[in-house]
């Protein structure tokens, strides 16, 4: 099964298992979050890249609710979360995509990314 597929099976359950697996979830996703947007100016447009439901753009998106979001992610059903998650914004959109062969065509000024990269294979 490719990694697609995989994450379009848990999508919907990802969410609620994500503090069962990341034992420090509030240091990985809230306490580094906070740490970066205190020594950094309000990015214009961030990319998240293997945005999956879009839990680590949330906790930016709390610091930084000006700026633009692009979520990216081959799986589009982790994104058919992420786009309940920020409903209603309109400076958050979607790209279903894989980032091995193709980066958003759009400026931006910061990148993020969390738990995708290695799900890359080695080529
Ligand atoms: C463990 S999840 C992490 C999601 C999110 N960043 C987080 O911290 O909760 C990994 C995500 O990376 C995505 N992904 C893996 N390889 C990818 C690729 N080549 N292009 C785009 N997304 C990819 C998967 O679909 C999945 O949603």
């Amino acid at each position: 099964m490719n990694i697609e597929s995989q994450f379009n099976m848990i999508a919907e359950e990802y969410d609620i298992n994500r503090r069962k697996f990341i034992s420090c979830f509030d240091d990985f996703y809230i306490n580094t979050t906070a740490f970066i947007a205190a020594n950094i100016k309000a990015p214009k447009r961030i990319i998240d890249l293997g945005s999956g439901t879009g839990l680590l753009a949330y906790y930016w998106f709390k610091h930084f609710p000006e700026s633009d979001y692009l979520l990216a992610d081959i799986a589009d059903d982790m994104l058919s979360v992420a786009k309940r998650r920020f409903q209603g914004l309109d400076n958050v959109s979607y790209q279903t995509s894989d980032y091995i062969k193709e980066l958003p065509a759009v400026p931006f000024d910061t990148v993020i990314s969390a738990l995708s990269i290695h799900h890359l294979e080695q080529s």
